[in-house]
């Protein structure tokens, strides 16, 4: 018999954004807050470069605004970027609130005020950080918080398999408990998505093995429209190294004036774009595609060795660290560097307050699609956008929680959960999809490798659905659910390319290379069947 338990809220992911979301709900809901493995491990506990926010006095809101579009390409959503810029200083002050301790600059005028570092797109200094890990500093700060919070129960290694809907609405999730290998089901009038994004779904990816697209996976299947996918960020210096798993260099580092350079020493940033190795992460990734294509080479280098070895250890201490025990020390020597996939700019579509199409059905953070990065992401938006909507959804639940509240009598479905991990291997499929996501929806595009990879992709689904489900019984894993979603996550991302007849922001296919027209241009919006 299944085991049923009811809350009044139940949130999947343990980010900045579904632990912003517990904490700020009233005390008086019961919530659940789950984990795929330990409470901590997320994209958020790895994020390096800081967060988005003007404090500098010659800086702006206004300019925030102007950056965030600039980047996106003409695809942002104005009144979502206004939205969370304007909320910024408010987000950060919440964060210092809760012990959050970001870098300090010197004392200038016998002020203390935080250190400011530069990334790509932003016209000013405008990233908070803490050192250069800041996700660690804000994942444990707010996990440290929620374990104390006798309204919230954890559930860590728990991982959602479906949303369970009713007449429209969202009334619970289908669970996995990996620690006993039981099926659960869990119940509430509210469900949040905060599983963050799928770049998983390439060979190589800055992200932690969680990242697999599970949310937006599971809203697709239960109704909601997805966007944008096509929008898939490279980061474009990650560690090139054998022993370091696309280890992520960040771009502070060019902030601080890190270069880019050629195996024979030659810098080419200045080739690409203006604004050198600042330009947004799109051209700078692209531009190091081109030249290890050109070249016929495995990675190019990133720089900071001129500057001082005091610098560098005091602004850098993890990412000096971590490389000195691979064996570069990057106060003399270069790093060699190459892009990886690092961040979903599209995902599940939600309104202002983090509403999906489905009533009780919210998402927040990397998984959601809320307008606010367009075509391209610009560097330390993202952190922003978990801390902004996170209290929006906070604060919309607690307005219309009577509305929201229903009756849990839903009706049990027969259905048979088998936990089958042995019986099939499916890390070669992984494998096989990861690496033609890669080679076919990469950083460069083209017709006939998009539709190579539908084809592929079609395939490997049709496999999947039969090792899925023989009558009732659903044969499961932790390892199989992931790839599941990782192959549908790959559809929805390969039909949104091929429905983008144009080369815009992140997106780029060789037999459309111009941009269309700015003012006509939309975004890319997948309907599922049962819309
Ligand atoms: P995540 O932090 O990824 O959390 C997802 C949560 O969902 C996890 O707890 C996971 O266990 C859970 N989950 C997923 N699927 C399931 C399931 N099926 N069942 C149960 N639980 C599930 N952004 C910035 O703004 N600034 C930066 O400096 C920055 N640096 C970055 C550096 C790196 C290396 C990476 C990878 C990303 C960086 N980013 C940065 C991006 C940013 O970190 C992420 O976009 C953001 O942290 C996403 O937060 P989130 O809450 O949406 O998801
Ligand atoms: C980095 O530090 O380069 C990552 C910043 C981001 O992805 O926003």
């Amino acid at each position: 018999m299944l085991k049923i338990v009811d809350y009044d809220v139940l949130i999947i992911g343990s980010g900045a954004s579904g632990l912003t979301v517990a904490l700020q709900l009233t005390s008086k809901l019961q919530i659940a807050i789950f984990s795929k493995g330990e409470l901590t491990e997320s994209s958020t506990l790895y994020a390096q470069g800081g967060i988005a926010v003007a404090l500098d006095e010659a800086d702006s809101t206004e300019l925030h605004i102007v950056d965030t579009l600039n980047a996106g390409d003409g695809l942002c959503d104005p009144s979502t970027v206004r939205f969370v810029v304007e909320n910024a200083k408010k987000a950060i002050d919440k964060l210092i609130d809760y012990g959050v301790e970001f870098t300090r600059s010197e004392v200038l005028n016998n002020e203390l005020s935080y250190h400011l570092t530069r990334e790509g797109g932003h016209s000013h200094r405008r990233i908070i950080h803490a050192d250069d890990a800041t996700g660690f500093e804000v994942e444990t700060k707010l996990v440290e918080k929620i374990r104390k919070m006798s309204n919230i129960s954890i559930y860590e290694n728990y991982i959602a398999i479906d949303l369970v809907c009713e007449k429209g609405r969202c009334v619970g999730v289908y669970v996995l408990d990996l620690n006993s290998g039981t099926v659960i089901l869990f119940r509430a009038n509210v469900v949040i998505l905060a599983t963050g994004g799928v770049s998983n779904v390439y060979l190589y990816s800055s992200n932690p093995d969680i990242c697999t697209g599970d949310g937006i996976a599971m809203a697709w299947r239960a109704g909601c429209r997805v966007a944008n996918l096509e929008f898939m960020q490279f980061h474009p210096t990650c560690l090139f190294h054998p022993m370091a798993k696309s280890f992520l260099i960040s771009e502070a580092i060019r902030g601080e004036g890190g270069k880019l350079l050629l195996p024979n020493g030659e810098r080419f940033m200045q080739r690409f774009d203006s604004r050198e190795e600042l330009a947004p992460r799109d051209v700078v990734a692209r531009a190091i595609d081109h030249e290890m294509k050109r070249l016929k080479i495995e990675y190019v280098y990133l720089d900071i060795s001129h500057r001082t070895s005091e610098f560098i250890i005091s602004h850098f201490p993890m990412i000096y660290a971590k490389c000195l025990e691979l064996g570069i020390d990057i106060t003399c020597q270069p790093m060699s560097v190459v892009p990886a996939a690092h961040y979903t700019c599209g995902g599940i579509v939600v309104d202002k307050h983090g509403r999906t199409d489905l009533l009780g059905l919210y998402a927040i953070g990397e998984v959601s699609f809320t307008g606010l990065h367009g075509a391209n992401r610009m560097a330390s938006n993202s952190l922003l956008e978990c801390l902004v909507y996170g209290a929006a959804v906070a604060a919309d639940i607690m307005k219309n929680f009577p509305e929201l509240s229903m009756n849990s009598n839903i009706s049990i479905s027969n259905e048979n959960w088998t936990i089958n991990s042995n019986k099939y291997k499916f890390s070669h499929k992984l494998n096989d999809l990861r690496r033609l996501m890669w080679d076919y929806v990469g950083i460069v595009r083209s017709n006939k490798w998009l539709e190579q990879a539908q084809h592929h992709v079609d395939v490997l689904n049709t496999e999947m659905l039969t090792y899925y489900k023989g009558s009732n019984i659903f044969y499961i894993s932790s390892d199989f659910l992931e790839l599941r979603n990782l192959i549908l996550v790959a559809d929805l991302i390969i039909r949104s390319a091929i429905a983008r007849h144009e080369s815009r922001g992140l997106h780029y296919n060789t037999d459309y290379p111009h941009i269309g027209n700015k003012i006509l241009s939309k975004n890319t919006i997948l309907f599922p069947k049962n819309y």
